[in-house]
């Protein structure tokens, strides 16, 4: 599937900036981006670093201009952003915006648009990300594709579910901070203990990307984890003391937030 020709961002904040990066890093993904001023630091930024990015003062330009329409705005403004612009029956409109429905989004466009929600990550910047869309769109998934890759959800339920799952990032690196905290604690230097996690956690995370589809995590924590050994011990604790129960729980409370 080829990329759009020009795709427009309404609202240049750190996740548009991350996006565009990532699209227009050589070799180019597209041969044109265009986006609002908003905000004026990050558009007059990214428009010095990449000749291909047209920026507008109109978010109505921005529509009338390009044939697929990205929405990256906060969620408190969207209906305000969204309701006086004019779309067209068919454009594509991809919305990142958070906690917004797809009935809310739909009514503020207006017209019978190809609508898609995604759930970019910072790492598009270096396509590396892997984003969650919904519903499945041959044309969203080129583009997030072409940034890492793109998971095409069946369901909103499948959506909500890796929308939850996507807000454990700072819950990754809070296991770090506390792992380091811990290390201080008893003696060992932060910048050491810094030096040792996370090269730790980065190889734990390549090794569950290397291993084949069929080794599932559980797989993973077995065979790092000797019978009678300090992982399994660590493992044992963490998941009989309430800190799995802690994980679900939190994840749980996540779901209800997304999913309403
Ligand atoms: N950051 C992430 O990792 C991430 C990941 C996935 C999804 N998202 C979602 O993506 C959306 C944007 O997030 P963000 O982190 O990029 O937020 P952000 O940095 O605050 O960016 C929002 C942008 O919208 C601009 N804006 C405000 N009013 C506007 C208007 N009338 N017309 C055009 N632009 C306008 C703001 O400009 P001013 O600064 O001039 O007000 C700002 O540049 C949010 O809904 C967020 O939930 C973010």
């Amino acid at each position: 599937m080829p990329l759009p020709a020009k795709i427009g961002f309404i609202g240049t904040g750190s996740i548009t900036d991350a996006m565009v990066r990532g699209l227009l890093v050589e070799p180019a993904a597209v041969p044109h981006v265009m986006m609002s001023q908003r905000s004026a630091d990050v558009s007059a930024k990214l428009a010095a670093d990449f000749p291909q990015v047209l920026v507008s003062i109109d978010n109505q330009a921005i529509v009338d201009g390009c044939d697929t329409v990205m929405l990256a705005i906060r969620p408190q403004i969207a209906e305000e952003v969204i309701r006086p612009l004019l779309f067209r029956d068919g454009q594509k409109v991809i919305s990142v915006i958070a906690a917004t429905s797809r009935p809310n989004l739909l009514e503020w466009i207006g017209a019978d648009v190809l609508l898609t929600q995604a759930i970019p990550l910072p790492f598009v910047e270096r396509r590396k990300g892997v984003t969650a869309i919904y519903p499945p769109d041959a044309n969203t998934a080129a583009i997030f594709n072409a940034l890492g890759t793109a998971v095409e959800c069946a369901t909103k339920v499948e959506y909500d579910l890796l929308a939850s799952a996507s807000a454990l990032m700072g819950t990754y690196f809070g296991i770090m901070h506390r792992a380091t905290e811990w290390l201080a604690e008893n003696g060992l230097p932060e910048e050491k203990g810094r030096a040792y996690i996370a090269p730790l956690f980065a190889e734990l995370s390549e090794t569950a990307l290397l291993a084949g589809k069929d080794t599932k995590f559980l797989d993973l924590s077995r065979e790092f984890a000797t019978k009678g050994g300090l992982n399994e011990q660590a493992f044992l604790d963490f998941d009989g003391k309430g800190g799995s129960g802690a994980l679900k729980q939190a994840l749980n409370r996540v779901l209800e937030r997304v999913s309403t």
